[in-house]
């Protein structure tokens, strides 16, 4: 596991940006898997601007997100399709037919999640896969206590999850109880990981994920046993390890 660690956001997601453009350079049809949240933000203002630069080309390159709640329609701007279109997606050159994230209004939640799976698969696997992670050590949406077997599938969000997430909604009844994602296995069959951490208050759960037990009671902490990470943090958030 490499680890980057410093005081500067900015450079932090300038170093994140220029390894996507080095895995780009040379394999132009890449296979990103992407997440959502606060962390990752800046980075995609990253890619943004160095599309806007011309030093990317995104016309080749295939994504796949992390999750997606269940219930919300691609139009809500709380879904994630949202998300992604509005902070990266629609500023990039990538065709949408090549962006992908889960279905969460499909009439069938099941086939929706092996096709998902099969896609996945379809397109080679994922080259290089971003994640945050919770603060009950989450990554993706698999809550404490998924077990690193599963594959893309229907989850219960854990109520500490929604609170965290209500910030986005009026109020946390409107945080919907459900959503798609990504399974362990199918984040640990990514080639390459990168996680970003920001912040004081993900110290703790960072340090028991990367030197605690391995767990599923932390989703996490089977980074451990990935071969290719490299976790981004600012000073606040490694100011435990
Ligand atoms: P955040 O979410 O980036 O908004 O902190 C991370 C996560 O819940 O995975």
């Amino acid at each position: 596991m490499e680890y980057f660690i410093s005081d500067n956001i900015a450079k932090i997601n300038c170093l994140i940006g220029t390894e996507i453009k080095k895995l780009i350079s040379e394999k132009p049809n890449a296979v990103l898997g992407f997440a959502t949240g606060s962390t990752p933000l800046g980075a995609y203002k990253e890619l943004i601007n160095l599309y806007k630069k011309s030093e990317i080309d995104f016309s080749e390159v295939i994504t796949f997100n992390l999750d997606e709640y269940v219930g919300l329609e691609q139009t809500d701007p709380n879904s994630y399709r949202y998300f992604m279109d509005y902070n990266l997606f629609n500023h990039i050159n990538i065709p949408k037919k090549n962006t992908h994230v889960p279905n969460g209004c499909a009439a069938d939640l099941q086939h929706e999640c092996i096709e998902y799976e099969n896609m996945i698969k379809k397109a080679g696997g994922v080259d290089l896969q971003i994640l945050g992670i919770g603060h009950n050590g989450h990554i993706g949406f698999n809550e404490p206590g998924t077990p690193f077997n599963s594959i893309t599938h229907v989850v219960d969000l854990d109520e500490r999850t929604r609170k965290a997430n209500s910030r986005f909604f009026s109020t946390v009844d409107e945080v919907p109880g459900r959503a798609i994602s990504m399974g362990i296995k199918t984040i640990m069959m990514s080639r390459k990981i990168i996680l970003i951490v920001f912040g004081e208050d993900k110290a703790d759960i960072i340090k028991e994920a990367l030197t605690g037990k391995i767990t599923e009671q932390v989703p996490a902490s089977v980074l451990q046993l990935h071969p290719n990470v490299s976790v981004y943090m600012d000073d606040k958030a490694a100011s435990k390890l």
